[in-house]
């Protein structure tokens, strides 16, 4: 394998505490970064958004911007909202402007949220007596709950939020003895949560073995979060039957299929992510929460479920959707903040629903495609452009061989970097020659 030539021990000795003038000098003597990657880190991002970038992460040298667009035609729970969407993939957003405009015209999208509690985890990995273990710790439940509410999330209480609830649980180890999960239930309000229900478990660690004599190891939340699931729901009145047979046929697939169901909830989370970071939030958690959720029943199965009722189509989607409107980089970051003011977003509730319904229609979106004409002939034709620059294209080339490369496309039914890159260079033949 090929080693940097300036690549040594000490080349990253000190490094977080450099400056981002001298953190690019060092990679560049590293030969990590050529000077013309210097010019480009420099003069791609503004002042503001590395400063930012500096105050949310470290060892900073640039930023990473992803496209920002938005999906048009989304009428959810009787309400129009323009849904900004942050994604790097060709299509997604197309898919689901048209597919919403599917729904707008032929039925509507409701949402709703059951529960309010996320979870928090104290493990005690190796409890002696867990019916004593229990008893002590019900005894003292209330308590608990006060202490904490009281000392690390008054804010909370005062919103009508904080720990709601303690229970337990009893994991039975590989080893044959018992591992002991207490589950802190806590309203965040409008906060993701994740910082303050940790806070309240690494709170309750120190009572909890004081009362009970057991020892507290780890302290952290579940993204798992069942306790408070986001719900949306699609209906299309009156749907041509084969298309609606389509549909149900490929969700039945999934249900069927952890390998189809995988794709189908990437095509659900293709509608997910992209709301997901253009408000700021963590989509890793996200992310998390979902594939755990999809897994309960012990097969990976869809989140999302397609059924025909009468000649109306119905879809539906259920699961956890942590996400917050207040705090962390949702507040630090001024597009995270235009783009919730632009959904009039006045919840954290509210955006899970809002980003809920986009999944699903996301999803609607690729399996009508996947059960009528395929997805390939409608991606590739958004694709070309892509093709087009990777080629090394020229605005002028890329105006010049689009509608050749959509004839290629329509002929041979696919189209390759290889197809474009010889259609360029023809082209250019071409033009040297005359
Ligand atoms: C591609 O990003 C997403 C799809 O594969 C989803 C699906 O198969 O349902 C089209």
């Amino acid at each position: 394998m090929e080693i940097l030539p300036g690549l040594n021990e000490s080349s990253f000795t000190g490094f977080s505490k450099l400056n981002r003038d001298e953190r690019l000098q060092r990679l560049v003597v590293m030969g990590a970064l050529t000077p013309a990657d210097l010019a480009h880190l420099k003069s791609s991002h503004s002042h503001a958004m590395l400063t930012l970038s500096e105050n949310l992460v470290e060892n900073v040298i640039g930023c990473f911007p992803l496209p920002l667009g938005i999906a048009a035609h989304f009428h959810i729970d009787g309400r129009d909202i323009p849904i900004p969407m942050a994604v790097e993939e060709t299509s997604v957003i197309a898919s689901a402007s048209a597919t919403a405009k599917w729904i707008r015209e032929q039925g509507e999208i409701t949402t709703e949220i059951q529960g309010d509690s996320i979870i928090g985890q104290i493990q005690l990995p190796i409890v002696k007596d867990f019916t004593s273990f229990v008893a002590i710790l019900m005894a003292h439940k209330q308590l608990l709950i006060d202490e904490a509410n009281h000392h690390v999330v008054p804010g909370l209480v005062a919103r009508h939020g904080g720990i709601t609830d303690l229970t337990v649980r009893c994991i039975v180890r590989p080893d044959g003895a018992t591992m002991a999960v207490i589950h802190v239930l806590l309203n965040p309000c409008d906060a993701m949560g994740a910082n303050l229900v940790n806070q309240v478990c690494e709170f309750l660690k120190e009572p909890i073995q004081m009362l009970t004599g057991e020892r507290v190891a780890l302290c952290i939340l579940s993204n798992l979060a069942d306790t408070k699931i986001t719900h949306a729901k699609v209906v299309i009145r009156n749907i041509d039957p084969i298309i609606g047979q389509g549909i149900v046929e490929a969700s039945l697939f999934a249900r069927c299929d952890p390998y189809r169901a995988a794709t189908h909830n990437k095509g659900v989370l293709n509608g997910i992510d992209p709301i997901v970071i253009a408000t700021g939030n963590d989509w890793r958690a996200v992310e998390a929460g979902i594939h755990a959720y999809a897994c309960r029943s012990g097969q990976y199965q869809p989140i999302t479920v397609w059924y025909m009722v009468g000649q109306d189509l119905i879809g539906q989607f259920a699961a956890p959707i942590m996400v917050g409107t207040v705090g962390g980089v949702t507040r630090l970051h001024p597009t995270a903040q235009m783009c919730l003011r632009m959904m009039q977003i006045q919840s954290a509730d509210q955006l899970a629903r809002v980003i809920a319904a986009v999944g699903l229609v996301q999803n609607l979106g690729a399996i009508k495609a996947l059960s009528t004409k395929g997805i390939v002939k409608g991606h590739m034709k958004l694709h070309i452009n892509n093709l087009l620059l990777s080629a090394g294209a020229t605005l002028k080339e890329q105006i010049e061989l689009q509608i050749e490369l959509q004839g290629l496309l329509q002929t041979q039914h696919k189209i390759t970097l290889s197809d474009v890159e010889g259609c360029l260079q023809r082209l250019r033949q071409e033009q040297h020659a005359a």
